[in-house]
């Protein structure tokens, strides 16, 4: 769907425009049809770049990409694909409603096609009846990210590309695009987006890719990143009717243990799974009980921490 090689921008900086700075270095990507792709990274790291570069927004100091086969620069397969930009801006004076019609004329929909479209996608992407046929200078953050989402999909693409689709959403907005864009996959269709929120990358994304300072740092399915990386397996246990204070003495013998208070209890967490059953004897001996045992699998958080840090 997406086949990205040696992708690199420049910016040029300063009033001569002398000054380079490298925005994307490198980068290669391939991304297969049919998923939901998280493009990560902290801020700077070259996303919304790509991501323009990618709809010929501004260009490559080097290197191509192919959407769907086809070059970056032949516009043609633009009826095929659907953007929302990372703050979506439009002409302030039109209706949520004539923007939608516009959009839908440029894809050259009939009348009768964009009245139904519009209708439906408004609808699906939670923006109230009321505020249809308001203009859009009178939208909040979120209400114009949600126009800035039906959009995108007004000409029923193959592969949408979202920058940041959640963010200004509250969370019962965020819910909502979540459906959505799990819905477009279910559909077949492609979906292409960064975000910081790692929450909804980890609840939505099959593949992902991770992006520091330009350069690509990890890429691969986000499950297989999480295990990998996540190879020294944790145990957190929790006990209650002791304090943390009787148990860290003994606790603090055991190499790699940590504890912390918790009301009526604590929480231990230790790095071999042999010292399950020391942690148990030390609290049994204690006068404490025993809550629950559980592995701690790595979070996205700690992988994008650890792959986006120096
Ligand atoms: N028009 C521009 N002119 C000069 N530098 C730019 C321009 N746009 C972006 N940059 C620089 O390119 C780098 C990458 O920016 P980009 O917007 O792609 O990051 P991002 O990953 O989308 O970040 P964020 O998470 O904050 O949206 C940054 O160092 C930024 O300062
Ligand atoms: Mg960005």
């Amino acid at each position: 769907m997406v086949e990205i090689e040696n992708l690199t921008k420049d910016y040029e900086k300063g009033f001569w425009k002398k000054k380079k700075i490298r925005a994307l270095d490198g980068l290669n990507l391939q991304v297969e049809g049919g998923q939901i792709f998280g493009f990560l990274g902290g801020n700077g790291a070259g996303k919304s770049t790509t991501i323009k570069l990618l709809m010929s927004i501004i260009f490559p100091t080097e290197g191509t990409a192919k959407i769907l086969g086809e070059d970056i620069s032949n516009t043609k397969m633009h009826s095929k694909i659907g953007y929302c930009p990372e703050n979506p801006y439009f002409y302030d004076y039109l209706k949520a409603s004539e923007l939608m019609n516009y959009f839908g004329e440029l894809f050259g929909l009939d009348s009768t096609e964009r009245k139904r479209k519009t209708e439906e996608l408004l609808t699906k992407v939670g923006l109230d009846e009321k505020d249809w046929n308001k203009q859009l200078r009178k939208f909040s953050k979120g209400m114009l990210q949600r126009v800035g989402l039906a959009q995108s999909l007004i000409n029923d693409p193959e592969i949408v590309f979202y920058d940041e689709p959640m963010s200004g959403l509250d969370p019962t907005g965020r819910r909502e695009i979540r459906e959505l864009i799990a819905e477009l996959r279910d559909k077949g269709k492609t979906v292409f987006m960064s975000s910081h929120i790692l929450s909804d990358i980890e609840a939505l994304c099959d593949n992902v890719a991770i992006l520091r300072k330009g350069k690509l740092v990890a890429t691969g399915n986000l499950q297989d990143l999480l295990n990998k990386s996540g190879e020294i397996q944790e145990f957190e246990i929790n006990v209650k009717g002791v304090t943390a204070k009787s148990l860290e003495n003994e606790i603090s013998k055991i190499s790699g243990a940590t504890i912390t208070a918790k009301p009526n209890g604590a929480n231990i967490h230790v790095t071999n799974e042999n010292d399950i059953e020391t942690v148990l004897q030390i609290n049994k001996k204690t006068g404490g009980n025993l809550v629950s045992i559980q592995p701690v699998k790595q979070s996205l958080e700690e992988l994008f921490v650890q792959e986006t840090k120096e």
